[in-house]
């Protein structure tokens, strides 16, 4: 069962909304390989791309919250690093272990939640600022 991105996880912010959209569709993919029974050797590449992807946006993120001198900013950073921590647990153990299929698959789900929560509510809220700052342009 996937979960899609959909209008109502929808920022307003071009860059950002693009990100999260590819985001769901890599999540998704890499649950599909594990449904599928993908071996390792399909799947860490999708764990990899995902990895460098995650850590791109968050950085791309963390940069328009600083330069918009965003006060959540600290709480936000926080909850990205508890991603990146997971998805990183998450990979090193599908390289070192080969990581069951049920392991990996609700490790995914729980990525795929956790992205939605955020969404919902952090970045809504940073999108809610940007909108109420002279940012904005710097995002779309
Ligand atoms: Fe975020």
């Amino acid at each position: 069962m996937s979960v899609e991105w959909g209008e109502h996880l929808a920022v307003g912010v071009t860059a950002v909304e693009e990100q999260h959209k590819e985001m769901f569709r890599q999540i998704n993919l890499l649950m599909d390989a594990i449904n599928q029974g993908k071996g390792a050797d399909q799947v860490i590449p999708l764990l990899d791309f995902l990895q460098e992807y995650t850590v791109d946006h968050f950085r791309d993120e963390e940069k328009i919250m600083v330069e918009s001198s965003y006060e959540k900013l600290e709480p936000h950073r926080i909850e990205h690093e508890q991603f990146r921590l997971e998805m990183e647990n998450l990979r090193l153990r599908v390289r070192t272990e080969g990581g069951t299929r049920l392991n990996v698959l609700m490790t995914s789900r729980a990525l795929l939640h956790w992205l939605v929560q955020h969404i919902y509510s952090a970045d809504k809220d940073l999108a809610d600022h940007m909108r109420t700052t002279r940012g904005i342009a710097c995002l779309t």
